[in-house]
Formats: structure tokens, C-alpha cells, sequence
């Protein structure tokens, strides 16, 4: 049996995406493992769920560090756990150049919208003040901008008229649980590739091109 290829996870705060990640797996509905979590907040709910958990967790704090700095102990931090796929889950940095070329379509992100609408932070917020009727989570692989490199899944949520940003946010975070493990489990499982921005199937030889 082929070994099980290596989740990092970085997280900032709750970690509710991070435990749905680690649900899917324990349940096995996603194929693979936690090597190693990260925190860059010492107060992170996430970082003590997974140390609760038995897993891997490091806090590899981020306050008044230069961004380079504190990147480069986050990489050797999964290189050294030799993680296939890292995941931010409410992982409130940008990552620098260096780390996203450190790990080259190898890092994914989950944002709480239909990008490329309402990027950024408050994302929810964003979408319920500007009146659509459909918003939604995107999972995404990295580059150096922010919410901006290719889509890999997305899921829809109806905004409906009694909603609030809580009510609204709390289905969007529904949507995420479901839409990270499946998104991970298609980056794993090297059926897609990434052509311009597009992340398609890969095409069987017989189908050519
Ligand atoms: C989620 O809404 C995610 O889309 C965004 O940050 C939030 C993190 O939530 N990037 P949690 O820490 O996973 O509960």
C-alpha cells in the first residue's frame, strides 16, 4: 500500500476547519496524515486542540518578527515533518515569495467567499453588505497574492433575507468543512493539474493532448 502523503497545517485561531480536516481523516473519508500543525499565535483554540489531539503541534510565533524570518522557520518546521501538502486553515499571515516557491503548487487555502469576489478579510461581511444572493468558500492553492492563485473547488451558499452575519457565516463554515478534505483529497490524489489559472482534470493519454 502506497504511504500516506503528509498534511502540514498552519492556523491562526479556532481551527474548526483544521478538526474537520482531522475528522475526514480519522473517519476515513480523506485519505492521508496530520504531520505536523502550526500556530503562529500562542493562543490559538486550534494549537491546543491538536496538541488535545495527540498530534504535532508547534507554535512558531510571529510577533514582531520580519515576515522572511519567522517564514523560514515555518518551512524548515514542514520540511523536517516532510509534509506533501500544506494547508492554511485561518492561517492569518501572507506568506513571502520565498515560502510559496519553497513549496510550489504544494500549499492550499480556504476563504470564506466566491473569490475572486470579496478577498480579504471579513469576507462574510463583505458579501452580506453588498447584497448578493449566492456567496460561498473557495479552496485555492497560494501564490504570493492574497486570495488570488488558482481555484481548486468551490461551494455555494444562498444568502437568504433573514440572514445575519452570524447565521450567514455559520453555513459558509459548513460548506468549508465539507469543501477542504474534498479539495485536499483531489490535490492528492494527482488527478488534477494546473494549466494558466485553470485547475483541471488530467487528461488520459487516450483522450490525447
Ligand atoms: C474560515 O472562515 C476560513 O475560510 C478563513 O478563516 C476562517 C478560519 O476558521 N480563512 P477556523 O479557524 O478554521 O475555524
Amino acid at each position: 500500500m502506497a504511504a500516506l502523503k503528509k498534511l502540514g497545517i498552519l492556523l491562526s485561531g479556532r481551527g474548526s476547519n483544521f478538526l474537520a480536516i482531522a475528522d475526514a481523516i480519522q473517519s476515513g473519508r480523506l485519505k492521508a496524515e496530520i504531520a505536523i500543525v502550526i500556530s503562529n499565535r500562542a493562543d490559538a483554540p486550534g494549537l491546543e486542540a491538536a496538541r488535545q489531539r495527540g498530534f504535532n503541534a508547534q507554535l512558531v510565533p510571529s510577533k514582531g518578527r520580519v515576515r522572511e524570518e519567522h517564514d523560514a522557520e515555518v518551512i524548515a518546521a514542514l520540511k523536517q515533518a516532510q509534509v506533501d501538502l500544506v494547508c492554511l486553515a485561518g492561517y492569518m499571515r501572507l506568506l513571502s515569495p520565498d515560502f510559496v516557491r519553497a513549496f510550489p503548487n504544494r500549499i492550499v487555502n480556504i476563504h470564506p467567499s466566491l473569490l475572486p469576489a470579496f478577498p480579504g478579510m471579513d469576507a462574510q461581511k463583505q458579501a452580506l453588505e453588498y447584497g448578493v444572493k449566492i456567496t460561498g468558500c473557495t479552496v485555492h492553492f497560494v501564490d504570493e497574492h492574497l486570495d488570488h492563485g488558482p481555484i481548486i473547488l468551490q461551494k455555494t451558499v444562498p444568502v437568504l433575507d433573514g440572514d445575519d452575519l452570524h447565521s450567514l457565516a455559520e453555513r459558509i463554515l459548513e460548506q468549508e468543512h465539507v469543501a477542504y478534505s474534498e479539495a485536499i483529497g483531489l490535490v492528492l490524489s494527482d488527478k488534477v493539474e494546473v494549466r494558466e489559472r485553470r485547475v483541471v482534470h488530467k487528461q488520459s493519454r487516450a483522450e490525447g493532448k
